[in-house]
């Protein structure tokens, strides 16, 4: 099976390097992992401590699936962008890989997402040297930003499970799935040239 974990390059976009999460990075993650406004959007409980970011950048760095995303003006870790396996397929990394994202509220609404997204996009579907069968996302039901993020990176809308988790500061939510898959990716994307400049 392919795994990730020596797998994620350094990527840059005009405006932010993506790369391995490291030690030094803690103060960083903290910063928007204590946020109220970030976990529970992504269905996580905001930090309480430090020790709590330390325990998940001890992961990050070892499992090597989630991008630190650097801002290249102020060299500071805004943000994370993550590959996993999708849980709810039945097949493999190796088919399918589930992106999700976080930012810090501070840079919201600049574009950071959309531009980050896009070029981890960019690296599975045209850099990566076995790419996945299909790239799936998701937001819930109250997620607009995620959303717009998601439909300006081109994915399709698969459908709605409703009642889908207990999420937390919002109980019960739907999730909004979406996907791509590698055809869609050179048909619709690379051929229609909409995100190549990123
Ligand atoms: C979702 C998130 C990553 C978006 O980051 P971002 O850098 O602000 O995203 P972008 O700037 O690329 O795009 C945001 C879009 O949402 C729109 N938006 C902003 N506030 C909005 C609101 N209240 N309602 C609807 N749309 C909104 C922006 O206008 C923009 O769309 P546009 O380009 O069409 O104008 C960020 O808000 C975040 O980290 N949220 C908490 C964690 C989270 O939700 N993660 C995703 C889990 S699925």
């Amino acid at each position: 099976m392919r795994r990730l974990n020596t797998q994620i390059p350094p990527l840059k976009t005009h405006r932010l390097l993506l790369r391995p999460y490291q030690e030094e990075d803690l103060t960083d993650l903290f910063t928007f992992c204590c946020h109220p406004q970030v976990g529970p959007a992504a269905g996580w409980i905001p930090h309480e401590n430090i020790s709590k970011s330390k325990q998940v950048l001890v992961s990050f760095i070892s499992q090597g699936e989630v991008w630190a995303v650097e801002e290249i003006k102020s060299k500071q870790v805004v943000g994370s962008i993550g590959l996993h396996q999708d849980k709810a397929r039945a097949v493999g990394k190796e088919f399918v890989l589930s992106m999700g994202y976080v930012l810090s509220p501070a840079v919201w609404g600049m574009g950071y997402a959309t531009e980050g997204a896009r070029r981890v996009l960019r690296y599975i579907f045209s850099e990566m040297e076995n790419p996945p069968e299909l790239v799936s996302v998701a937001h819930y039901d109250f997620n607009d930003r995620s959303r717009r993020v998601i439909e300006k990176c081109g994915f399709k809308f698969e459908g709605v499970i409703r009642k889908a988790a207990i999420v937390p500061e919002h109980g019960l939510c739907d999730s909004w799935k979406y996907s791509m898959t590698q055809r869609e990716w050179h048909q619709t994307v690379v051929q229609e040239g909409t995100f190549l400049k990123d």
